[in-house]
């Protein structure tokens, strides 16, 4: 059967997003999973963008082998350099050069003329084929450019050597038949496009990402690019998760293969849910808490007479093991550790387990560490007490809030007094239902002016908002001591 390649930019895309920024430990942590998901290539970011980005593109081409590794470039020879230096290790790198077509973008942002951005094209894809070999060239905001001048675009990159032409609907505005039509005019008028492989990046502005994006794979294209949970710019881009699991589910619009274990996808939304402190809206497809729901008597009726009657896909070919595990209101903590297990993590101790992710997570030197915590309020001010080791040396102070939450913010606050922080979001929810439930706390921070974000749990709410503080704190802390060093490395590296 014909296979659809599956290239996921949850690490650049999706990364750019407001609040899901990654370290460099997390994004390794999502490479690794995404390597065990079954991608055909990552996206590890846009190694130009920042020293850290490039280290991180970098790494993860050094660690992770099966699948390809590309990087975003402008259409630049500097932005080619870096990323084919940050590609150098790769097993197999892909160097994804971008340049906008439509002509909106052309007067108002590059500020250059179709020739011009002719010649850039054709020099950029020329140079990275020089330089690295695979070379994946989009035409940025194809979806509003003119259709002959498309082709003229295409054309130019497939004779420089560009093996994937990438037409992305950058602002989410096209409609599935504009979508067909142009794949569909490329394949016809451009020459040499048979020895190609076209690719369609959909964005989600009018939630139209996954319906363009099968309507790509059904006009030809033989990539389809998105993000995990469907994170990324704006509205976001394509759910990765949506698409692989409308294409197996509709093999009869959709006869092809993709390289995807879909067993894993739950576990993988899972992951980036909490390295990025974003959860998924409840009534998301395929990974929303509710995916798998049923509520209403009639349906857990039919359901429980033949599952098929409301289900058009299994919840354990996403990886969720629902069948004899039923979390019910008396279950409580131990059936939490049971479900774990059953979704793959072999743990010794259930409180333990509840902390799991956060625990991996924090695999960055941990400046601050909570050592005790009290916290009393009522009908008076709420007074914290918190005790923290800071860089192994134990410090204590005491504040006053409206609420339990501000009183022990507050008491952090007086230790890690080097920072400036601001609080921006706070979620707490259950993650296992009955009385003793886990609570875990999201929280997007900015801290010394970046935005961080801070995930933890604990069966006491308050234990998870403070350590999900502390999680954000000891990443500003860590991105201060990479910072310093990136700084005297780039000027080692790159002569600044
Ligand atoms: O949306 C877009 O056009 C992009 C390109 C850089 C591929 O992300
Ligand atoms: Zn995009």
């Amino acid at each position: 059967m014909e296979r659809v390649l599956v290239f996921d930019t949850t690490l650049r895309d999706g990364e750019q997003a407001p609040g899901c920024s990654m370290t460099p430990v997390e994004k390794m942590r999502m490479a690794k999973q995404l390597d065990t998901l079954g991608v055909d290539i990552i996206e590890a970011g846009f190694a130009a963008s920042s020293p850290a980005d490039f280290e991180s593109v970098r790494e993860i081409a050094r660690e992770v082998r099966r699948p390809v590794i590309a990087t975003l470039a402008r259409a630049t020879s500097g932005d080619i350099e870096k990323a084919a230096a940050a590609l150098e290790p790769a097993r197999q790198g892909r160097v994804h050069v971008f340049l906008a077509t439509s002509e909106i973008h052309l007067q108002h942002k590059l500020r250059i003329s179709q020739e011009e951005c002719l010649e850039r094209a054709g020099a950029a894809v020329e140079q990275a084929v020089r330089l690295v070999g695979e070379v994946e060239f989009s035409c940025e905001d194809a979806t509003r450019t003119d259709l002959d001048f498309i082709c003229q675009v295409v054309e130019v990159a497939v004779k420089a050597g560009a093996r994937i032409i990438n037409l992305p609907d950058t602002v989410g505005y096209a409609h599935p038949d504009e979508i067909r039509t142009m794949l569909a005019t490329v394949r016809q008028r451009v020459p040499g496009i048979e020895d190609v492989v076209l690719s369609v990046h959909c964005h989600n502005d009018l939630g139209l990402a996954v319906a363009n994006s099968l309507a790509g794979i059904a006009a030809g294209a033989r990539q389809v690019e998105g993000t995990i949970n469907g994170i990324g710019e704006r509205a976001g881009n394509a759910a990765l998760e949506e698409i692989v699991m409308a294409m197996r589910t509709r093999r009869d619009h959709f006869p092809y293969d993709t390289g995807i274990d879909t067993t894993e996808i739950y576990r993988t939304s899972r992951l980036l849910t909490v390295v990025t402190g974003i959860h998924p809206q409840p009534n998301k497809a395929i990974v929303g808490k509710n995916a798998f729901a049923h509520e209403a008597g009639i349906h857990q009726d039919g359901v429980l007479k033949h599952r098929m009657t409301y289900e058009i896909m299994t919840p354990e070919s996403v990886g969720l093991q629902m069948s004899n595990l039923v979390l019910g209101k008396h279950s409580g903590r131990h059936a939490l550790s049971q479900r774990y297990r059953a979704l793959g993590y072999e743990l010794t101790d259930e409180d333990l387990l509840a902390i799991l992710h956060h625990g991996c997570m924090e695999d960055f030197p941990r400046r601050y560490k909570l050592r005790h915590l009290q916290v009393s309020c009522g009908s008076a001010a709420a007074v914290a007490d918190v005790g923290m080791e800071v860089d192994g040396v134990m410090q204590e102070a005491m504040a006053e809030g409206d609420g339990p939450l501000a009183a022990a913010f507050a008491a952090v606050n007086r230790i890690a007094s080097d920072h400036v922080i601001e609080l921006h979001e706070l979620t707490i929810q259950a993650i296992s239902p009955g009385g003793d439930a886990v609570g875990e706390a999201s929280l997007q921070a900015t801290i010394d002016g970046k935005t961080f974000t801070g995930t933890a749990a604990a069966p006491d709410i308050v234990n998870a908002a403070v350590r999900a503080y502390l999680n954000a704190l000891n990443k500003a802390a860590h991105a201060r001591t990479l910072e310093a060093a990136a700084l005297e490395q780039a000027s080692y590296v790159w002569g600044v």
